[in-house]
């Protein structure tokens, strides 16, 4: 298991968004980890049954955070295969190496990278990316040093969020938040760069792909009830901590923060239907999940 510590080198304009990862959202994902990575169990186990990892074969995972889904493919892979996990937070990657050791993984290796400007020589069968491909400031060159991570005829297998007003649960919060905080034109807050949503059109997704040499994209909606915490409080937490809402509050530092008490109470109010019987919450979310072939 390998490297950690300081930042990569990091590609002309993907810097702020590289910081934003590795200090304030890598600090509000950790806390409400059990919240942002359990909701994307069913997407995952989805995309891995579409595209599996090919047992016995090498995998590398781009932006993998914590490593679940890297452990999860040296799994699916076995012990003949390997799983490379990559991420530009060289905090992630700590976490992700410390966890792996603890659970005695032993066909995993971490490192610290920004995918558009990594040196991967073409190793690997599979490419797998979980919500990690859409905060590249070049989202072309970074697909293209992506696929040259892959053997010819590899297979690229990622996850990204349609479009904001397809997902109930982020475009709603943002515009409950939208009714106390206006889009600041400029702050102090790094931003995480294009965003989460900046491969929501499926024809920009597409485009990118083969703008970058990948062959036989496919392209597959995924909807599903997205777990948005287990107590109403855990659901409002997650909501202003990571996503659209979230982001205005942040970017509109101190102001955003004092409007938190009345923003908090609007979302209970919205979130209540969304209540189940055991006390969690649940939204609509709608994914991409898509495939593409290097074909060398
Ligand atoms: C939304 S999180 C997803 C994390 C993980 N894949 C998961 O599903 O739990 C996005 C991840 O992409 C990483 N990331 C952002 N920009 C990156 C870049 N240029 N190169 C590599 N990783 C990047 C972030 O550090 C973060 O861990």
């Amino acid at each position: 298991m390998a490297r950690s510590g300081s930042l990569p080198e990091v590609a002309l304009g993907n810097e702020e968004a590289v910081r934003a990862w590795d200090t304030v959202l890598y600090d509000r994902w950790k806390k409400n980890r059990k919240v942002f990575v359990g909701a994307l169990d069913e997407v995952t186990d989805k995309a891995f049954e579409l595209y599996p990892p090919p047992e016995g074969g090498s995998c590398i995972d781009i932006g993998c955070g914590f490593g679940e889904t890297t452990v999860q493919m040296a799994g699916l892979v076995g012990p003949e295969g390997f799983a490379l996990g990559t991420d530009s937070s060289p905090h992630f990657i700590r976490d992700a190496i410390n966890e792996a050791a603890d659970s005695g993984a032993g066909n995993v290796a971490f490192e610290v990278a920004d995918a558009q400007v990594a040196d991967w020589p073409p190793a690997h069968e599979y490419a797998f990316s979980r919500m990690g491909t859409q905060f590249f400031a070049a989202p072309v060159p970074a697909m293209r040093v992506i696929r040259g991570s892959l053997k010819p005829e590899g297979k690229l297998c990622k996850i990204c969020w349609q479009r904001k007003e397809d997902s109930a649960l982020w475009a709603e919060t943002e515009k409950i938040v939208e009714r106390f905080l206006d889009h600041p034109e400029e702050s102090d807050a790094d931003t995480c760069g294009p965003g989460p949503f900046s491969l929501g059109n499926p024809e920009t997704c597409r485009g990118i792909l083969e703008a970058a040499g990948f062959e036989d994209v496919e392209i597959e909606p995924f909807e599903f009830d997205y777990y948005m915490g287990g107590s109403m409080d855990e659901a409002v937490e997650a909501a202003t901590a990571i996503g659209p809402g979230a982001e205005l509050i942040r970017l509109n530092g101190d102001f955003g923060e004092s409007r938190r008490p009345e923003i908090e109470a609007a979302l209970v109010e919205r979130f209540t239907p969304l209540l189940r019987e055991d006390g969690s919450v649940f939204g609509r979310a709608a994914t991409w999940i898509v495939g593409a072939t290097n074909p060398g």
